[in-house]
C-alpha cells in the first residue's frame, strides 16, 4: 500500500538505516538514502541485502560534509520525513578521528538541517542523538531533563548535533525531533561494538576457529535493546504533531560481564575458558554506567521495546554461527 510520503535516510547503509528502511518500506513509504561513494561499492549495501530490501531502496551518492550535494538531493527528492543516522559512531574512534568526528557528527548534521530549511521548511526531522551525551552522569536513571556531561569526542560532537536540532526547531519553527536514543543492537551490528563482538568471538570459538575473546573494560553496564525496536520510536516521533525530544530506552542495565555470559552459556561454553582482558582496549575516559528512563516514550509515543537483551543476544550468535559456518 502507497502512502504516498517520501523519506530520506542519511546512514542507510548502516544497522538502523536498514531497519528503518524495511520499517518505512513496509508502511508504504518510498524510500530514498544517501550513500558515500566507495571504491568497494558492492559491499556498500550489505545490510540492505541482508534484509533482503537492496532493489526496494533509492540509493543517492552524498556525504553529509558536503552541503551542495545535499541541498540539490533534497530539492530533487522532497522528502516528507529526513532521518539523520549518518554519523562517525565508534566512540572509541573518535580519539582517534577527533575532527572528522567534529565535522561528520557534529556539523554534518547543520548541513542537512539547512538544506532541509532552505529546501522543504515543511518535511520532519529526525536527529540520531545518544545517550553518550549522559557520559558521567548526573542522574542514576537519565531522562530528558538530566543534565549531559559527554565523555568523548563522539559525545561532544553529538551534544553540538543534539543542540542546533533543538535550535534550529525553536528558531525557524521546524519540525524537528531528536531521539536520545541508549544503546541498541542486532545481527546487523558493525562488527567493532562490544555485543557483536562477543557474539561473533562466541561463534568463532564454537566453531573451532578462535580459541580466545579479548575485551576491555567489562564492568561497564549499558541499558541495551534491540535495533528493530528502537527504528519503530524513530517513526513514531515523526508522526507526531508537535516535534520534541525523547529518550528511548528499556530501563534495564547489564554489565559486559553479564551480557557476554549470556553469549558463552548460549553456545554451551564455559566464559572463564576463553575471556582475556586487554589494557589497549580501554578507553581514555569511560562511561561507566548508563540507563534510561523511557517514560515520555512510553506516555507520549505508545512506544515499548518487545525484544530483551537475552533474545537479541541468541538472536545476535545464531546469526554469527550461520554467517561463519
Ligand atoms: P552505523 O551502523 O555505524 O551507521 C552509520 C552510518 O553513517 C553508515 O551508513 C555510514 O556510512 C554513515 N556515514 C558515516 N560517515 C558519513 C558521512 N560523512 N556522510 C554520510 N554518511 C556517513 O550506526 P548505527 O548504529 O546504525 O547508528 C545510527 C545513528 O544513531 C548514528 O548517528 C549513531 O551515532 C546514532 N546512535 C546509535 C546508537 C546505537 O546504539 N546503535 C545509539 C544512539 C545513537 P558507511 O556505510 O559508508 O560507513
Ligand atoms: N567496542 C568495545 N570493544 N567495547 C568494549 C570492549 C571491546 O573490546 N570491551 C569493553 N567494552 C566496553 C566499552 O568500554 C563500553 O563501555 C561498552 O563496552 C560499550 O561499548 P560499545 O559497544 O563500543 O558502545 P558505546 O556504548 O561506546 O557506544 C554505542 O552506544 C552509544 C549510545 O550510548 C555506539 O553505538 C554509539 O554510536 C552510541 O551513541
Amino acid at each position: 500500500m502507497d502512502s504516498g510520503k517520501t523519506a530520506f535516510l542519511t546512514g542507510i547503509t548502516g544497522q538502523d538505516g536498514a531497519y528503518l528502511a524495511a520499517l518505512l518500506l513496509d508502511k508504504g513509504y518510498r524510500v530514498t538514502g544517501l550513500v558515500r561513494r566507495s571504491s568497494t561499492a558492492e559491499i556498500n549495501d550489505i545490510r540492505l541485502k541482508w534484509l533482503g530490501i537492496e532493489k526496494d531502496v533509492e540509493l543517492i551518492d552524498g556525504d553529509l560534509l558536503d552541503l551542495s550535494g545535499l541541498l540539490r538531493t533534497i530539492k530533487e527528492i522532497r522528502p516528507d520525513e529526513i532521518y539523520n543516522l549518518g554519523a562517525q559512531s565508534f566512540v572509541k574512534s573518535s580519539w582517534q578521528q577527533p575532527l572528522l568526528t567534529g565535522q561528520v557528527t557534529g556539523l554534518g548534521v547543520t548541513n542537512l538541517l539547512e538544506a532541509m530549511r532552505i529546501e522543504a521548511p515543511e518535511a520532519r526531522f529526525y536527529q540520531a542523538s545518544s545517550s553518550e551525551m549522559y557520559g558521567l552522569i548526573q542522574e542514576d536513571m537519565q531522562s530528558e531533563t538530566t543534565p549531559f556531561y559527554p565523555r568523548s569526542p563522539y559525545a561532544v560532537a553529538k551534544l553540538y548535533g543534539h543542540w542546533i536540532t533543538v535550535n534550529y526547531r525553536e528558531s525557524f519553527d521546524l519540525h524537528a525531533s531528536s531521539g536520545i536514543l541508549f544503546n541498541h543492537e542486532s545481527p546487523l551490528r558493525g562488527i567493532e561494538f562490544v555485543t557483536r563482538k562477543v557474539t561473533d568471538g562466541v561463534a568463532r570459538i564454537k566453531l573451532g576457529k578462535a580459541n580466545e575473546l579479548r575485551l576491555g573494560n567489562i564492568d561497564a553496564k549499558r541499558d541495551w535493546g534491540h535495533s528493530k525496536d528502537y527504528v519503530r520510536a524513530m517513526w513514531l516521533m515523526l508522526q507526531q504533531d508537535v516535534a520534541d525530544d525523547y529518550v528511548v530506552a528499556t530501563g534495564v542495565t547489564t554489565t559486559v560481564r553479564d551480557m557476554c555470559k549470556i553469549a558463552f552459556e548460549h553456545a554451551g561454553l564455559n566464559m572463564e575458558d576463553h575471556l582475556v582482558i586487554d589494557q589497549d582496549l580501554f578507553r581514555p575516559a569511560e562511561v561507566d554506567v548508563l540507563l534510561g528512563n523511557p517514560t515520555k516514550a512510553k506516555e507520549k509515543l505508545g512506544w515499548e521495546p518487545a525484544i530483551s537483551l537475552e533474545e537479541m543476544i541468541v538472536e545476535m550468535v545464531d546469526a554469527d554461527l550461520v554467517r561463519l559456518s
